[in-house]
């Protein structure tokens, strides 16, 4: 299973990750991703989403980490 996470320390806000990927990507009240749920990627559009929230972030704050 895969998982998606951010990075605190690096998010600068820049919220192109929630367009990219609505159903796993929301941002706080000061504007910072936070992930929905536990990040779990259990669909193949949620993987889908993943991919395009991990290239489209310029601080390279979000990542997808597989666990077996
Ligand atoms: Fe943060 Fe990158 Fe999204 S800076 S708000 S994780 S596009």
């Amino acid at each position: 299973m895969s998982t998606i996470r951010v990075d605190s320390d690096r998010c600068q806000g820049h919220a192109m990750c929630v367009t990219q990927a609505p159903s796993l990507v929301d941002v706080d009240d000061l504007g910072f991703a936070v992930i929905i749920g536990d990040g779990t990627l259990s669909t193949p559009e949620h993987h889908e989403q993943a991919e395009r929230a991990v290239a489209c972030c310029p601080e390279q704050a979000l990542h997808v980490e597989d666990e077996s």
